[in-house]
């Protein structure tokens, strides 16, 4: 290792005389030149020339020989250059005033964007702050965009092609929306890289809970696959952070998503990648809470173990860290003093252990803090105030709407922005308490909320798609587009170059192919420093739509009103498996009583009944009435917060085979939010091992609303299908390999085929094989859990071999599915069903790794290939949370559908399609589905608002505005 390029204090090269001047002048010069070149601590190549001429004067009758002290004049001369950029304070790159970017390559030609509706990210002039922060001023504005060495250049009405270079390349945007390339501040690119292997995470240096001094870049892979889909989301710039391990995780690096000569750059390297090559701002990450005490925590060996060590972990390392910053200026004083560097008796100090840290110190780093809980919080806020470092950002940061006084006590002026999901929760105790509202709740107090994707903890190609949900959740439309542009642009200090759409700006530009803050927007093409990223970008034929500025939802109670007997009015359309004809074309009602639909339609005489009768008359805004919503593949009904096992029925394990219905836990969080999107029912099978998307057993139908298993109707189906899990993470114990698990179950199956024929009596305490005999016979179906084509290829000769042998046919379902599309017309010539699970699902791991992450990489996803050949497809939940999604992903079938697949049909994708793939109801109670429905304020495959869900229970909860 060459010592000197890697110790960050070193300023490797000899002052040189010419570029002596007195140091206030030098400063400014500096400063007016923009030259930021030296600032990088870890790379400083240009640290020599700043040495005070009277010291150097003093040394130089020695040259570069000892000082009185024996001390080497080069190398203290190289110190005391060292001083001043230890002193520098850290500023915003400058933006406007550049003739080009920094990273702009010779021999791109400028780019002529004609007939944009360009969303600047800035009100119109004249717009005061806080009429602003209201959002008026804002709006789509028709524009066209001339892109120039790297830079925004113009932005105008109408930019005539006479008056750009000849060479110029014209993009017709044909009046389809413009913003700036969005910024995710949290992701994991690069360092996580996809799929998962042990081999390429490079996630969290793990040596020790505190690790300031390793950097995201030394371990950020260029050609992480990922990096790629990111960018087809219209994502241009990311945060890439170490992980949250740590209580000090590390330094982190700002990238673009260009990578190498293919995505038009120099060459394939992650320096090449840094947004800003000058490195103004250095980054760093901390965690609180959880993850520390859990990773490192041994008792009566090792700390922390609790939140209160992992404050002494925080305050003991700010302690060293200071320690050194003022070693360090005691020693620049005096060798700036009298005396000059002949005085001192030592070379500067260094360490480089804490030299990130003291940084921070210095206020030359931008701080992100993995922080969850109220305690969690008011700690870090404390620390920053005692030891006076600046907070850009909680990241995670669930708890943060109920105190954001705490946030606005923390040390330096802005308080921290909140970068977090929208409805990704759940997971940890820590997660457990959050509200959907969150991001409207900040907003209101005069916090900033930032949507992050965590990636791959949720894949940072659907970034926008955080920031639609948080507008669904009542965050304005500008500050929804400003989370994921400009507010992540401003904390990160790219406030003058990223995150607009302006002249000065980095040409960092997305042209979608509808409203960004609509399901399933997509990309059609994207530009980093004004070059186009995709050379053959699939567009998906859709209508670009009005471009206005939506309102956001209204404000809803937490709680619901339960009422028996209810009107509503204003009905649009409704969406149920059988037509409701001679509706009006707008304004329906729909009548319920005793918690069950009595009319639909003009419904005059209940209307009458109503008036008469004091039974409340609820009148909706574009109102929509479906069937309720089915989640399949979830635990929720088992598990209340994922990694607490008090709260979970826990992991079954291969050999052992449970049934959901003896572990039917209800009235939880996930439960009660299920049911208030609309999810009336779930279909919950046991967990084979801690993973998500893990089932083993049968699983059980129960009604969300239910408050415990006992009530009227609670469980419809006891028994609704058998589970077993074919995935990399089923293979453990018993079933070491994906084919040991395939034969052992093919053995169960033909032990269960082979009593059928022989009429041979199952002892009922068999419950497994009491249960496989009924899915040998067809009644109960199969549900396999599987990503891998190879995998569902191998369901596919199980399904046959076992058919063959037991003369009847199974009904099987693959849940999961993520390369079924591989293998569409396979399955359904086999008439396997799939349930895709996520719905959204990418190539996180082996086993999905040629996953289709859709448009504008690839023609379609899983979803539009499996329904073209006809096989019959359900929307799932592989995380918990996802539930609360469920009407969204049906909406982004449809929408990017290219108008195959209808309404109807999308909606059925997540209610009576699940329903009939399972061929729920043979074993049900009569009439189970009945008073189960869902009424909405706006379409609910465009994000509409849920008004009132009828849970199957004999009333309907209505949610109020407040
Ligand atoms: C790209 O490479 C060329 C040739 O090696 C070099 O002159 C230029 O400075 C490089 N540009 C950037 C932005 O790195
Ligand atoms: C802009 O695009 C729209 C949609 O394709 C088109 O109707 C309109 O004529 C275009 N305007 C100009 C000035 O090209
Ligand atoms: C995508 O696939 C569909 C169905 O095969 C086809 O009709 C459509 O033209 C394709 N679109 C593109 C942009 O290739
Ligand atoms: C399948 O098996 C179950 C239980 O053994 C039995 O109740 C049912 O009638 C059988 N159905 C068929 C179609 O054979």
């Amino acid at each position: 290792m060459d010592t000197k390029n890697n110790i960050p204090y070193s300023a490797p090269e000899p002052p040189r005389p010419w570029r002596q001047r007195p140091r206030r002048s030098r400063g400014l010069r500096f400063l007016t030149l923009g030259c930021l070149c030296f600032i990088a601590f870890a790379q400083w190549k240009q640290l020599s020339h700043q040495s005070s001429d009277a010291h150097v004067d003093e040394a130089s009758p020695l040259g570069h020989g000892l000082t009185q002290h024996g001390l080497s004049v080069k190398q203290l001369r190289e110190d005391l250059a060292t001083c001043a950029a230890l002193r520098r304070k850290a500023r915003d790159p400058v933006g406007a005033g550049r003739e080009r970017n920094a990273r702009y390559i010779d021999g791109h030609a400028p780019t002529l964007i004609k007939n944009a509706t360009v969303w600047t990210g800035e009100p119109v002039p004249g717009t005061s702050p806080e009429a602003a922060r209201r959002g008026e001023g804002f709006r789509w504005t028709p524009a066209d965009v001339y892109l120039e060495h790297g830079l925004i250049k113009r932005v105008e009405a109408s930019i005539d092609a006479s008056t750009v270079p000849p060479d110029t390349i014209v993009f017709h945007a044909r009046g389809r929306p413009l913003t700036a390339g969005l910024i995710d501040m949290h992701s994991h690119a690069g360092v996580s890289t996809l799929p998962e292997l042990w081999g390429t995470d490079d996630t969290n240096e793990m040596a020790s809970d505190t690790t300031p001094y390793v950097r995201s870049i030394d371990g950020l892979n260029p050609r992480d696959p990922q990096i790629q889909a990111i960018k087809s989301g219209g994502v241009t710039t990311s945060l890439i952070l170490p992980g949250s391990a740590n209580n000090m995780g590390g330094e982190a690096f700002v990238v673009k998503h260009a990578v190498g000569r293919p995505d038009g750059r120099n060459e394939t390297s992650a320096q090449d990648m840094l947004a800003d090559p000058d490195r103004a701002w250095r980054y760093m990450k901390m965690a609180c809470g959880e993850n520390p005490k859990r990773v490192y925590g041994r008792v009566g060996k090792q700390g922390p173990t609790s939140r209160m060590g992992e404050s002494w972990e925080f305050r003991h390392a700010f302690e060293q860290a200071a320690e050194l910053k003022r070693r360090q200026e005691d020693w620049c004083a005096k060798a700036e003093g009298k005396g000059g560097i002949q005085k001192v008796k030592d070379y500067l100090p260094r360490e480089l252990k804490w030299e990130s840290l003291r940084a921070l110190l210095a206020g030359q780093v931008k701080l992100h803090v993995h922080c969850y809980t109220v305690p969690d919080l008011e700690a870090m806020v404390a620390h920053s105030n005692e030891f006076h470092f600046r907070i850009e950002a909680f990241h995670h940061a669930h708890q943060t709407y109920l105190v954001p006084e705490i946030l606005k006590r923390a040390y330096g002026g802005r308080p921290p922005a909140v970068a977090m999901f929208a409805n990704t929760m759940w997971y940890k105790a820590e997660a457990s308490v959050a509200s959907v509202q969150a991001g409207r709740i900040l907003h209101d107090n005069g916090l900033t909320p930032v949507y992050v994707s965590d990636n791959p903890v949720l894949n940072a190609q659907h970034l926008v798609f955080e920031a639609a949900k948080a507008h669904r959740y009542g965050l304005p439309y500008h500050a929804a587009l400003a989370s994921v542009t400009s507010a992540p642009a401003e904390h990160l200090g790219f406030g003058n170059r990223l995150g607009k759409v302006k002249a000065g700006f980095d040409a960092d530009v997305v042209v979608w192919d509808s409203d960004p803050l609509s399901l399933g927007a997509a990309p059609v093409q994207v530009w980093i420093d004004g070059t186009a990223q995709f050379r053959d970008p699939v567009e998906l034929k859709k209508p670009v739509g009005d471009l206005g500025v939506p309102e956001a939802a209204p404000r809803m109670a937490e709680e619901p009103v339960a009422k028996a007997d209810v009107v509503f009015t204003g009905v649009k359309k409704v969406l149920f498996k059988k037509d409701v004809h001679g509706l009006s074309p707008s304004n329906n009602a729909v009548a319920v009583s005793q918690g069950k639909i009595t009319c639909v339609g003009a419904c005059a005489r209940e209307l009458e009944a109503a008036s008469r009768s004091n039974i409340p008359v609820i009148h909706l805004r574009n109102g929509y009435v479906t069937e309720s919503i089915t989640a399949f593949g979830s635990k929720i009904g088992l598990s209340a917060i994922d990694a607490e096992k008090d709260t979970d029925n826990g992991p079954s394990g291969w050999s052992v085979f449970t049934r959901a219905a003896d572990g039917l836990a209800l009235d939880t969080i996930k439960t009660n939010a299920s049911h208030a999107h609309g999810v009336t029912r779930a279909v919950t099978a046991p967990r084979l091992s801690s993973h998500d998307g893990t089932h083993h057993g049968s699983s059980v139908g129960f009604l969300t609303a239910a408050r415990t298993p006992l009530d009227k109707g609670a469980v419809f189906a006891s028994d609704a299908a058998v589970h077993y899990t074919l995935t990399t993470s089923a293979k453990s114990g018993e079933t070491p390999s994906i084919a040991s698990i395939i034969g052992a179950l093919r053995a169960k199956l033909l032990t269960a085929a082979a009593s059928l024929t022989s009429k041979k009596e199952v002892s009922p305490a068999d419950v497994e094989q009491a249960l496989l005999r009924r899915v040998v016979n067809g009644t109960l179906p199969l549900v396999l859990t599987a990503h891998s084509a190879d995998t569902i290829a191998a369901v596919v000769q199980l399904k046959r071999s076992v058919e063959a042998s037991a003369g009847t046919s199974l009904r099987v379902v693959v849940l999961g599915g993520a390369e079924s599309h591989l293998v569409a017309d396979e399955l359904a010539a086999a008439d396997v069903g799939v349930v895709l699970a996520p719905a959204l699902t990418f190539p996180s791991t082996w086993d999905r790794r040629r996953a289709l992450v859709g448009a504008p990489l690839t023609n379609g996803t899983a979803a539009d290939a499996l329904l073209r050949a006809g096989v019959k497809v359900g929307l799932g939940v592989e995380e918990d949370w996802q539930a609360l999604d469920l009407g969204l992903y049906a909406g982004w079938v449809w929408r990017n559908g290219e108008g195959r697949v209808a309404e109807k049909e999308a909606w059925g994708l997540v209610s009576w399609g699940i329903d009939e793939l399972l061929g729920l109801g043979q074993d049900a109670v009569p009439g189970w589905r009945e008073g189960q429905f869902v009424v909405w304020e706006g379409s609910p495959l465009q994000g509409g608002t849920v008004k009132a869900v009828g849970g199957g229970r004999g009333w309907v909860d209505v949610w109020e505005e407040v």
